[in-house]
């Protein structure tokens, strides 16, 4: 019996450790990430111009997808400006034809970071149907329920596309990426 005892005691504390981990994990990562802006500059002088907020995560992938995106719609023609999202970057956003919003999922959620950016921002660029939105998310999981929390803030907005890059195969989806951005120049 008593070993029985020190038995469950173990698994409880190797699980309570480990969502401890998992909470300081996902705290981390939810966290702004600071100023990083880069501009990748239109071919032409009067070239449309987009702008993406992305949130890096804890590996590369959704920065890896962000930059295929900016490569097919800077190829296509747009003047294309990347940054984090934060306190440092302006909500005004009226000078951009196309807005993009991108960040890993977690626990189903895109990042906190991203949520209070999109809740500063949305309301300033809603019914300005001249002004694409997309939104992308990254994750594991073959669902998009991330998008679904978010559409009390999306109102009023033209969503142009929602699309969730699944981690696996890396050229395949560097491919889904800048084929995404060539598409949405032709929108
Ligand atoms: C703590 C944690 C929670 C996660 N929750 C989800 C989730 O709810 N849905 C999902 O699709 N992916 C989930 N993921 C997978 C991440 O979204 C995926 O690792 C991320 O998109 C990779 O991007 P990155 O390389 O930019 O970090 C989770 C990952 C971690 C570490």
């Amino acid at each position: 019996m008593k070993n029985f005892l020190i038995g469950v005691g173990v698994v409880f504390g190797i699980l309570f450790v480990f969502m401890l981990l998992t909470v300081g994990v996902v705290s981390a990562a939810n966290k702004p990430k600071g100023d990083k802006e880069e501009v990748l500059p239109g071919k032409k002088g009067n070239s449309k111009k987009a702008l993406i907020i992305y949130h890096p995560g804890i590996s590369k992938f959704t920065t890896r997808m962000t930059h295929q995106l900016a490569k097919g719609l800077n190829e296509g023609g747009y003047e294309v400006t990347l940054n984090h999202p934060g306190d440092h970057l302006s909500t005004d956003l009226s000078g951009y034809t196309l807005v993009v919003f991108g960040s890993p999922t977690y626990a189903g959620q895109i990042s906190s970071a991203m949520r209070k950016y999109m809740a500063r921002a949305c309301p300033q660029i809603a019914n300005t149907l001249t002004m694409g939105i997309v939104l992308f998310s990254t994750g594991a999981l073959d669902e998009i329920q991330e998008f679904d929390k978010l559409e009390e803030m999306l109102v009023g907005l033209n969503v142009v596309k929602k699309v969730k890059f699944l981690a696996g195969s890396k050229t395949e989806n560097d491919k889904t990426a800048y084929d995404l951005g060539i598409e949405l120049v032709k929108e």
